[in-house]
């Protein structure tokens, strides 16, 4: 039973004479644990099809069922609350709050929520420690690295226990060194915590940490690969090499 899936997903941009379709009836299925990279080209719809799986916006026609519940058929107001709990979201520039120490940021969701420090500490202890954050627990946003920064940013989209994690372009804002870190922190969050994360990156390197790679031409599936192999980069490099042909 996958916890996420997406059927016959279509968005179609503008009214009128001049429309824009940015996907076209996507077919796509998550298991629970995996680590998942979206790639294509500029355009090809990866920031809509990650957008509609997050509930940031709705489709136009097509089904997506998050942990068996249809979230494309929600209001506005259900779908925040739905977002709120069972989504986490991990962005190329980090969106901190930059007056909240780096253990406010991440405790912040909850807070949100209404939760008491108490039924979460121990949470938020774990995670600061997952990240490798511990000595920076304290720090605001500016007095950290941009990877430190990412790495709050991961912990913030965990906090909630969420059924899936996505992130747009999360080592696009980072240098080579300080992303593979953060990729490594997404893969171990994956493996040994079993949570859900799907990736949009235009780095090959960056999706071969992934477990499967979809790769998106014209607002359409082109194809999905599962990585494991020999030299996975050099496998992406193919596909996209294909796919831009
Ligand atoms: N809000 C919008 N209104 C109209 N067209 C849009 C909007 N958002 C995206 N598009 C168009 O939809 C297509 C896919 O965009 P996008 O999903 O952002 O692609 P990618 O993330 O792969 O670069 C593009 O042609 C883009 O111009
Ligand atoms: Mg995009």
């Amino acid at each position: 039973m996958p916890i996420l899936k997406a059927e016959k997903l279509t968005k179609t941009y503008g009214l009128g004479e001049i429309k824009v379709h940015a996907l076209k009836a996507a077919d796509l299925s998550i298991e629970k644990g995996e680590f998942a990279a979206i790639m294509g080209p500029s355009g090809s719809g990866k920031s809509t099809l990650l957008h509609l799986l997050g509930g940031l916006d709705t489709p136009t026609s097509g089904k997506i069922i998050l942990q068996k519940k249809e979230i494309s058929k929600l209001n506005d107001k259900q779908l925040t609350l739905t977002r709120r709990e069972n989504i986490g979201f991990i962005f190329q520039f980090f969106n901190l709050l930059p007056t909240l120490t780096a253990e406010e940021n991440i405790a912040l969701p909850l807070v949100i929520a209404g939760k008491h420090q108490k039924s979460y500490q121990e949470r938020l202890d774990m995670l600061i420690n997952l990240v490798g954050l511990e000595k920076r627990r304290r720090h605001l946003p500016d007095e950290l690295s941009g990877g430190e920064q990412q790495r709050v940013a991961i912990a913030r989209a965990f906090i909630t226990e969420p059924a899936i994690v996505l992130a747009d372009e999360p080592t696009g804002n980072l240098d080579s060194k300080t992303g593979r870190g953060i990729l490594k922190l997404l893969k171990q969050s994956a493996k040994e915590l079993n949570y859900t994360v799907i990736m949009v990156t235009h780095d090959p390197v960056a999706a071969s940490y992934a477990d499967r790679v979809i790769f998106l031409r014209d607002g359409a599936i082109f194809k999905k690969i599962t990585l494991g192999g020999e030299d996975d980069t050099a496998v992406i490099i193919a596909n996209l090499k294909e796919l831009e042909a």
